[in-house]
Protein backbone atom coordinates (compact mmCIF):
# COMPACT_ATOMS: atom_id res chain seq x y z
CA UNK A 1 0.00 0.00 0.00
CA UNK A 2 1.61 3.28 -1.06
CA UNK A 3 2.36 5.54 2.03
CA UNK A 4 0.48 8.73 1.85
CA UNK A 5 2.67 11.52 2.23
CA UNK A 6 1.82 14.53 4.61
CA UNK A 7 2.21 18.34 3.07
CA UNK A 8 5.72 19.81 4.55
CA UNK A 9 3.92 22.00 6.74
CA UNK A 10 1.98 18.85 8.17
CA UNK A 11 4.77 17.40 8.92
CA UNK A 12 6.32 20.39 10.87
CA UNK A 13 3.64 20.68 12.96
CA UNK A 14 3.35 16.98 13.53
CA UNK A 15 7.05 16.52 14.30
CA UNK A 16 7.48 19.29 16.42
CA UNK A 17 3.99 17.84 18.42
CA UNK A 18 6.21 14.50 18.49
CA UNK A 19 9.38 16.01 19.86
CA UNK A 20 7.29 17.64 23.21
CA UNK A 21 5.08 14.57 23.72
CA UNK A 22 7.84 12.23 23.71
CA UNK A 23 9.99 14.27 25.89
CA UNK A 24 6.97 14.69 28.42
CA UNK A 25 6.77 11.11 28.46
CA UNK A 26 10.81 10.68 29.30
CA UNK A 27 10.38 13.73 32.20
CA UNK A 28 7.10 11.19 33.34
CA UNK A 29 9.18 8.26 33.09
CA UNK A 30 13.01 9.25 34.67
CA UNK A 31 11.80 12.60 36.47
CA UNK A 32 8.98 12.22 37.85
CA UNK A 33 8.91 8.29 38.45
CA UNK A 34 5.59 7.93 36.66
CA UNK A 35 5.23 7.07 33.71
CA UNK A 36 1.66 7.43 31.47
CA UNK A 37 2.36 5.60 28.35
CA UNK A 38 3.30 1.96 27.73
CA UNK A 39 6.87 1.56 26.20
CA UNK A 40 5.40 0.25 23.24
CA UNK A 41 3.21 3.44 22.55
CA UNK A 42 6.53 5.18 23.07
CA UNK A 43 8.04 3.20 20.51
CA UNK A 44 5.50 3.62 18.11
CA UNK A 45 6.24 7.55 19.19
CA UNK A 46 9.85 7.22 18.43
CA UNK A 47 9.18 5.17 15.01
CA UNK A 48 6.73 8.00 13.94
CA UNK A 49 9.67 10.64 14.47
CA UNK A 50 12.11 9.06 13.11
CA UNK A 51 10.04 7.88 9.72
CA UNK A 52 9.32 11.97 9.63
CA UNK A 53 12.96 12.86 9.89
CA UNK A 54 13.72 10.25 7.18
CA UNK A 55 10.85 11.80 4.35
CA UNK A 56 11.93 15.23 5.55
CA UNK A 57 15.48 15.71 6.02
CA UNK A 58 15.07 19.34 6.24
CA UNK A 59 13.30 19.35 9.66
CA UNK A 60 15.70 17.51 12.06
CA UNK A 61 16.37 19.54 15.05
CA UNK A 62 19.35 19.15 17.13
CA UNK A 63 16.83 18.90 20.35
CA UNK A 64 14.95 15.72 18.61
CA UNK A 65 14.82 12.67 20.69
CA UNK A 66 17.07 11.14 18.02
CA UNK A 67 19.91 12.99 18.27
CA UNK A 68 20.52 11.36 21.91
CA UNK A 69 22.72 8.59 20.07
CA UNK A 70 24.01 8.53 16.75
CA UNK A 71 26.87 10.72 17.36
CA UNK A 72 30.68 9.52 15.75
CA UNK A 73 32.98 7.95 18.52
CA UNK A 74 36.11 10.20 19.25
CA UNK A 75 39.61 9.84 19.38
CA UNK A 76 40.25 11.74 22.50
CA UNK A 77 37.71 14.33 24.43
CA UNK A 78 38.35 18.09 23.81
CA UNK A 79 39.01 19.81 26.64
CA UNK A 80 37.16 23.09 27.29
CA UNK A 81 37.14 25.94 30.09
CA UNK A 82 34.23 26.07 32.33
CA UNK A 83 33.06 29.91 32.43
CA UNK A 84 32.53 29.93 35.91
CA UNK A 85 35.34 27.60 37.91
CA UNK A 86 33.67 24.23 39.29
CA UNK A 87 34.86 24.16 42.95
CA UNK A 88 35.10 21.30 45.19
CA UNK A 89 33.69 21.38 49.06
CA UNK A 90 35.68 20.83 52.37
CA UNK A 91 34.73 17.84 53.83
CA UNK A 92 34.42 16.60 57.11
CA UNK A 93 33.22 12.79 58.44
CA UNK A 94 31.69 14.28 61.72
CA UNK A 95 28.57 15.88 62.15
CA UNK A 96 29.62 17.81 65.11
CA UNK A 97 32.04 19.83 62.40
CA UNK A 98 28.63 21.20 61.00
CA UNK A 99 28.49 23.60 64.57
CA UNK A 100 31.73 24.69 63.75
CA UNK A 101 31.17 25.74 60.78
CA UNK A 102 28.15 27.47 61.63
CA UNK A 103 29.86 29.07 64.23
CA UNK A 104 32.39 30.14 61.80
CA UNK A 105 29.90 31.65 59.16
CA UNK A 106 28.29 33.27 61.81
CA UNK A 107 31.87 35.10 62.59
CA UNK A 108 32.70 35.84 59.04
CA UNK A 109 29.16 37.68 59.06
CA UNK A 110 29.78 39.26 62.50
CA UNK A 111 26.02 37.96 63.51
CA UNK A 112 24.90 36.36 66.18
CA UNK A 113 21.31 35.42 64.27
CA UNK A 114 20.30 32.42 63.13
CA UNK A 115 21.58 31.46 59.75
CA UNK A 116 19.35 29.14 57.56
CA UNK A 117 20.61 26.20 55.64
CA UNK A 118 19.64 24.32 52.70
CA UNK A 119 21.00 20.29 53.52
CA UNK A 120 21.27 18.01 50.80
CA UNK A 121 22.12 14.37 49.94
CA UNK A 122 26.30 14.18 48.86
CA UNK A 123 25.36 11.81 45.59
CA UNK A 124 28.06 10.01 44.87
CA UNK A 125 29.01 10.02 41.33
CA UNK A 126 30.72 12.65 39.17
CA UNK A 127 29.90 16.15 38.88
CA UNK A 128 28.89 17.37 35.20
CA UNK A 129 27.92 20.61 33.67
CA UNK A 130 25.01 20.78 31.44
CA UNK A 131 25.34 23.73 29.28
CA UNK A 132 21.57 25.44 27.82
CA UNK A 133 21.61 28.06 25.86
CA UNK A 134 18.45 29.65 25.06
CA UNK A 135 17.08 26.85 26.95
CA UNK A 136 18.73 24.15 24.32
CA UNK A 137 21.49 21.81 25.70
CA UNK A 138 24.49 22.86 23.52
CA UNK A 139 26.77 21.08 25.58
CA UNK A 140 28.14 19.50 29.02
CA UNK A 141 31.31 18.88 30.55
CA UNK A 142 33.01 17.01 33.20
CA UNK A 143 34.69 18.95 36.26
CA UNK A 144 38.27 18.07 35.34
CA UNK A 145 40.81 19.93 37.15
CA UNK A 146 37.85 22.67 38.41
CA UNK A 147 39.15 25.34 35.78
CA UNK A 148 39.14 22.90 32.50
CA UNK A 149 36.70 20.28 31.74
CA UNK A 150 36.38 17.62 29.23
CA UNK A 151 33.65 17.58 26.37
CA UNK A 152 31.11 14.65 26.97
CA UNK A 153 27.82 15.92 25.24
CA UNK A 154 27.84 13.09 23.26
CA UNK A 155 27.48 10.66 25.98
CA UNK A 156 25.36 12.86 28.16
CA UNK A 157 23.06 13.68 25.36
CA UNK A 158 22.43 9.38 25.80
CA UNK A 159 20.59 10.04 29.59
CA UNK A 160 17.34 10.20 28.69
CA UNK A 161 16.23 11.92 32.02
CA UNK A 162 18.71 15.03 30.68
CA UNK A 163 16.19 17.41 28.67
CA UNK A 164 17.03 18.40 25.16
CA UNK A 165 15.54 21.55 25.71
CA UNK A 166 14.25 23.28 28.72
CA UNK A 167 10.41 23.08 29.42
CA UNK A 168 9.68 27.02 29.27
CA UNK A 169 8.82 29.17 26.87
CA UNK A 170 11.00 31.73 28.75
CA UNK A 171 14.24 29.96 28.78
CA UNK A 172 17.39 31.96 30.21
CA UNK A 173 20.03 32.90 27.36
CA UNK A 174 22.57 31.07 29.36
CA UNK A 175 22.09 28.58 32.21
CA UNK A 176 24.65 26.39 33.21
CA UNK A 177 23.18 23.38 35.49
CA UNK A 178 25.68 21.49 37.51
CA UNK A 179 24.94 18.20 39.42
CA UNK A 180 25.49 14.57 39.26
CA UNK A 181 25.85 11.65 36.79
CA UNK A 182 25.83 8.23 38.45
CA UNK A 183 23.74 4.63 38.28
CA UNK A 184 20.96 3.69 40.56
CA UNK A 185 21.97 0.40 42.73
CA UNK A 186 19.51 -1.79 41.09
CA UNK A 187 19.92 -0.94 37.64
CA UNK A 188 23.83 -1.29 38.34
CA UNK A 189 23.43 -5.08 39.64
CA UNK A 190 21.03 -5.78 36.27
CA UNK A 191 24.59 -4.19 34.43
CA UNK A 192 26.91 -6.23 36.29
CA UNK A 193 25.13 -9.48 35.33
CA UNK A 194 25.28 -8.57 31.63
CA UNK A 195 29.20 -7.18 31.80
CA UNK A 196 29.32 -10.77 33.67
CA UNK A 197 27.46 -12.58 30.70
CA UNK A 198 29.66 -11.06 28.34
CA UNK A 199 32.97 -12.19 29.79
CA UNK A 200 33.49 -8.78 30.90
CA UNK A 201 35.09 -7.78 34.09
CA UNK A 202 32.42 -6.39 36.32
CA UNK A 203 32.24 -3.47 38.21
CA UNK A 204 33.58 -1.99 41.39
CA UNK A 205 30.64 -0.21 42.03
CA UNK A 206 27.81 2.08 40.56
CA UNK A 207 30.03 4.90 41.17
CA UNK A 208 33.26 3.27 39.31
CA UNK A 209 30.48 1.81 36.28
CA UNK A 210 29.31 5.57 35.99
CA UNK A 211 32.90 7.11 35.67
CA UNK A 212 33.94 4.42 33.50
CA UNK A 213 31.05 5.25 31.01
CA UNK A 214 31.42 8.80 30.77
CA UNK A 215 34.90 7.96 29.79
CA UNK A 216 34.06 6.39 26.87
CA UNK A 217 34.90 7.70 23.92
CA UNK A 218 32.07 5.60 22.09
CA UNK A 219 28.43 7.82 22.52
CA UNK A 220 27.03 3.84 21.78
CA UNK A 221 28.36 2.64 24.63
CA UNK A 222 27.13 5.12 27.02
CA UNK A 223 23.89 4.88 25.28
CA UNK A 224 23.21 1.25 26.52
CA UNK A 225 24.23 2.06 30.38
CA UNK A 226 21.70 3.65 32.51
CA UNK A 227 23.17 6.60 33.45
CA UNK A 228 21.03 8.90 35.67
CA UNK A 229 21.27 12.86 36.89
CA UNK A 230 20.97 14.63 39.50
CA UNK A 231 20.49 19.03 39.74
CA UNK A 232 21.85 20.81 42.53
CA UNK A 233 23.66 23.94 41.53
CA UNK A 234 24.41 26.76 38.57
CA UNK A 235 27.24 27.61 36.85
CA UNK A 236 27.30 30.98 34.69
CA UNK A 237 23.97 32.50 34.07
CA UNK A 238 23.18 35.50 31.89
CA UNK A 239 19.19 36.39 31.68
CA UNK A 240 17.93 34.60 35.41
CA UNK A 241 18.86 35.36 38.89
CA UNK A 242 17.89 33.65 42.29
CA UNK A 243 17.78 34.66 45.38
CA UNK A 244 17.38 31.34 47.75
CA UNK A 245 19.97 28.05 47.23
CA UNK A 246 16.31 26.03 47.71
CA UNK A 247 15.10 28.17 44.60
CA UNK A 248 17.74 26.22 42.59
CA UNK A 249 15.31 23.65 43.14
CA UNK A 250 12.13 24.49 42.46
CA UNK A 251 13.56 26.12 39.18
CA UNK A 252 15.45 22.84 38.26
CA UNK A 253 12.10 20.70 38.68
CA UNK A 254 10.12 23.46 36.85
CA UNK A 255 12.19 22.94 33.64
CA UNK A 256 11.98 19.31 33.85
CA UNK A 257 15.56 18.72 35.35
CA UNK A 258 15.79 15.81 37.73
CA UNK A 259 16.18 16.97 41.45
CA UNK A 260 15.57 15.63 45.20
CA UNK A 261 12.91 17.81 46.33
CA UNK A 262 12.72 19.94 49.29
CA UNK A 263 11.12 19.30 52.69
CA UNK A 264 10.79 21.80 55.54
CA UNK A 265 10.35 19.51 58.49
CA UNK A 266 13.01 17.23 59.64
CA UNK A 267 9.95 14.17 59.73
CA UNK A 268 9.19 14.72 56.18
CA UNK A 269 12.71 13.25 55.01
CA UNK A 270 12.28 9.72 53.84
CA UNK A 271 13.07 7.18 51.33
CA UNK A 272 10.03 8.19 49.42
CA UNK A 273 9.68 11.79 50.75
CA UNK A 274 12.11 15.17 50.11
CA UNK A 275 15.66 14.14 50.35
CA UNK A 276 16.82 17.75 51.16
CA UNK A 277 15.90 19.96 54.32
CA UNK A 278 15.68 23.49 54.46
CA UNK A 279 16.27 24.51 58.36
CA UNK A 280 16.33 27.57 60.18
CA UNK A 281 19.45 26.74 62.02
CA UNK A 282 22.71 24.75 62.40
CA UNK A 283 21.30 21.82 64.67
CA UNK A 284 19.15 20.82 62.24
CA UNK A 285 21.87 19.78 59.89
CA UNK A 286 23.36 17.14 62.46
CA UNK A 287 19.47 15.77 62.67
CA UNK A 288 19.35 15.74 58.89
CA UNK A 289 22.44 13.98 58.88
CA UNK A 290 21.89 11.60 61.24
CA UNK A 291 18.44 10.64 59.97
CA UNK A 292 20.13 10.61 56.57
CA UNK A 293 22.69 8.17 57.04
CA UNK A 294 19.78 5.64 58.50
CA UNK A 295 17.68 6.05 55.14
CA UNK A 296 21.25 6.19 53.04
CA UNK A 297 20.68 1.72 52.41
CA UNK A 298 17.02 1.96 51.54
CA UNK A 299 17.81 4.79 48.99
CA UNK A 300 17.77 4.25 45.32
CA UNK A 301 21.23 5.35 44.62
CA UNK A 302 24.38 5.69 46.54
CA UNK A 303 25.08 8.84 48.52
CA UNK A 304 28.37 9.37 50.67
CA UNK A 305 27.40 12.39 53.14
CA UNK A 306 25.19 15.12 53.17
CA UNK A 307 26.50 18.48 51.85
CA UNK A 308 24.95 21.71 53.92
CA UNK A 309 24.69 25.46 52.26
CA UNK A 310 24.11 28.77 53.11
CA UNK A 311 20.25 29.46 52.07
CA UNK A 312 20.41 32.92 50.95
CA UNK A 313 22.33 33.55 48.28
CA UNK A 314 23.07 37.28 48.90
CA UNK A 315 24.87 35.72 51.62
CA UNK A 316 26.73 33.34 50.04
CA UNK A 317 27.88 35.98 48.05
CA UNK A 318 29.43 37.40 51.36
CA UNK A 319 30.96 34.27 52.25
CA UNK A 320 32.62 33.78 49.26
CA UNK A 321 35.68 31.73 48.75
CA UNK A 322 38.72 30.04 50.66
CA UNK A 323 41.38 28.98 48.31
CA UNK A 324 39.06 26.27 45.59
CA UNK A 325 36.06 26.15 47.92
CA UNK A 326 33.22 27.93 48.68
CA UNK A 327 32.64 29.32 52.30
CA UNK A 328 29.25 28.56 52.65
CA UNK A 329 29.13 25.41 51.99
CA UNK A 330 30.66 22.37 53.76
CA UNK A 331 30.40 18.63 52.93
CA UNK A 332 29.74 16.23 56.10
CA UNK A 333 30.76 12.87 54.81
CA UNK A 334 29.92 9.32 56.05
CA UNK A 335 32.36 6.83 57.02
CA UNK A 336 33.16 5.02 53.47
CA UNK A 337 32.65 1.71 53.53
CA UNK A 338 35.63 1.26 51.20
CA UNK A 339 38.90 1.88 51.38
CA UNK A 340 42.77 1.15 49.27
CA UNK A 341 45.49 -1.37 50.35
CA UNK A 342 47.74 -4.20 49.83
CA UNK A 343 47.69 -7.87 50.43
CA UNK A 344 51.08 -8.64 52.21
CA UNK A 345 50.24 -12.39 52.12
CA UNK A 346 47.23 -14.96 51.29
CA UNK A 347 46.91 -17.12 54.12
CA UNK A 348 44.83 -20.32 53.57
CA UNK A 349 42.51 -20.99 56.63
CA UNK A 350 41.27 -24.67 57.18
CA UNK A 351 37.83 -24.73 58.77
CA UNK A 352 36.01 -27.47 60.92
CA UNK A 353 35.17 -29.56 58.08
CA UNK A 354 38.55 -29.26 56.47
CA UNK A 355 37.29 -26.91 53.62
CA UNK A 356 40.00 -24.47 53.17
CA UNK A 357 39.20 -20.95 52.70
CA UNK A 358 42.03 -18.28 51.27
CA UNK A 359 41.87 -15.04 52.91
CA UNK A 360 44.20 -11.79 52.14
CA UNK A 361 45.76 -10.62 54.95
CA UNK A 362 46.31 -6.80 54.66
CA UNK A 363 48.02 -3.24 55.56
CA UNK A 364 45.76 -2.44 58.46
CA UNK A 365 42.94 0.13 56.92
CA UNK A 366 40.33 2.07 58.47
CA UNK A 367 36.95 0.70 56.51
CA UNK A 368 33.74 2.15 57.83
CA UNK A 369 35.15 2.78 60.97
CA UNK A 370 36.59 -0.17 62.02
CA UNK A 371 40.29 -1.52 61.35
CA UNK A 372 40.22 -4.12 58.53
CA UNK A 373 43.36 -6.35 58.51
CA UNK A 374 41.71 -9.99 56.79
CA UNK A 375 39.36 -10.24 53.46
CA UNK A 376 37.80 -13.55 52.70
CA UNK A 377 38.85 -14.68 48.93
CA UNK A 378 35.65 -17.22 49.05
CA UNK A 379 37.61 -19.93 46.93
CA UNK A 380 39.88 -20.07 43.70
CA UNK A 381 36.66 -19.53 41.52
CA UNK A 382 36.78 -15.87 43.04
CA UNK A 383 40.71 -15.67 43.09
CA UNK A 384 41.09 -16.13 39.34
CA UNK A 385 37.85 -14.43 38.47
CA UNK A 386 39.12 -10.98 40.26
CA UNK A 387 42.98 -12.23 39.36
CA UNK A 388 43.60 -11.12 43.36
CA UNK A 389 47.37 -11.82 43.77
CA UNK A 390 49.83 -11.29 46.73
CA UNK A 391 51.22 -7.91 46.71
CA UNK A 392 48.15 -6.27 44.82
CA UNK A 393 47.20 -3.39 45.58
CA UNK A 394 43.03 -3.80 46.51
CA UNK A 395 40.00 -1.91 46.77
CA UNK A 396 38.38 -3.80 49.95
CA UNK A 397 34.44 -3.54 51.20
CA UNK A 398 32.99 -3.52 54.31
CA UNK A 399 28.93 -3.23 54.49
CA UNK A 400 28.29 -3.30 58.62
CA UNK A 401 29.41 -6.55 60.24
CA UNK A 402 29.68 -9.09 56.97
CA UNK A 403 33.09 -9.83 56.38
CA UNK A 404 35.19 -7.44 54.25
CA UNK A 405 35.88 -8.13 50.54
CA UNK A 406 38.59 -7.35 48.04
CA UNK A 407 36.07 -5.67 45.64
CA UNK A 408 38.79 -5.03 42.79
CA UNK A 409 42.60 -4.81 41.99
CA UNK A 410 44.32 -1.85 41.19
CA UNK A 411 46.16 -3.61 38.14
CA UNK A 412 48.13 -0.59 37.38
CA UNK A 413 50.10 -1.06 40.73
CA UNK A 414 51.27 -4.07 40.04
CA UNK A 415 54.31 -4.93 40.14
CA UNK A 416 55.55 -6.91 37.10
CA UNK A 417 57.09 -10.09 38.63
CA UNK A 418 53.87 -11.23 40.36
CA UNK A 419 52.42 -14.36 39.85
CA UNK A 420 49.03 -15.99 40.03
CA UNK A 421 48.04 -17.52 43.29
CA UNK A 422 46.88 -20.91 43.61
CA UNK A 423 44.98 -22.44 46.50
CA UNK A 424 47.77 -25.61 47.23
CA UNK A 425 45.45 -28.67 46.12
CA UNK A 426 46.76 -30.44 49.71
CA UNK A 427 45.63 -28.91 53.51
CA UNK A 428 48.36 -27.05 55.01
CA UNK A 429 48.28 -28.91 58.39
CA UNK A 430 47.96 -32.41 58.01
CA UNK A 431 48.94 -32.68 54.09
S1 LIG B 1 27.44 21.62 45.48
C1 LIG B 1 31.28 24.44 45.24
N1 LIG B 1 25.85 19.71 46.10
O1 LIG B 1 30.70 17.01 45.80
C2 LIG B 1 30.88 23.08 45.08
N2 LIG B 1 28.04 19.12 45.35
O2 LIG B 1 33.47 18.22 46.75
C3 LIG B 1 29.41 23.03 44.87
N3 LIG B 1 28.42 16.70 45.24
O3 LIG B 1 32.42 17.88 42.94
C4 LIG B 1 28.97 21.67 44.77
N4 LIG B 1 26.43 16.08 45.90
O4 LIG B 1 30.52 16.29 42.65
C5 LIG B 1 27.08 20.02 45.68
N5 LIG B 1 24.29 18.09 46.69
C6 LIG B 1 25.50 18.40 46.23
C7 LIG B 1 26.46 17.43 45.90
C8 LIG B 1 27.73 17.83 45.47
C9 LIG B 1 27.61 15.65 45.48
C10 LIG B 1 29.82 16.55 44.81
C11 LIG B 1 30.18 17.28 43.57
C12 LIG B 1 31.43 18.08 43.89
C13 LIG B 1 31.85 17.50 45.18
C14 LIG B 1 32.42 18.63 45.99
Amino acid sequence: MKKIQPSLEEAKSRYSELIQEIQRHDINYYVLDRPTISDREYDRLYEELRALEADFPILLVPNSPSQRVGAQAVDKFKKISHRVPMLSLQNSYSPEDLLAFDLRIKKVLNTKSEISYLCEPKFDGLSIELIYENGLLTGALTRGDGTTGEDVFSNIKTIRSIPMKLQTKKPPKLIEVRGEVLIFKNDFLKLNQEQQDDGEIPFANPRNAAAGTIRQLDPKIAARRPLRFFAYAVGAADGISFKKQSDLSSQFADWGLPTVSVGEKLCEISKNGPLSLLCDHAQDAVLYYQQIHQIRKTLPFDIDGIVIKVEDLLLQEELGFIARSPRWATAAKFEPEQATTKINKIIIQVGRTGALTPVAVMEPVLVGGVTVTHATLHNQDEIDRKDIREHDTVIVHRAGDVIPEVVEVLKEKRKKDSVPFLIPNKCPICH
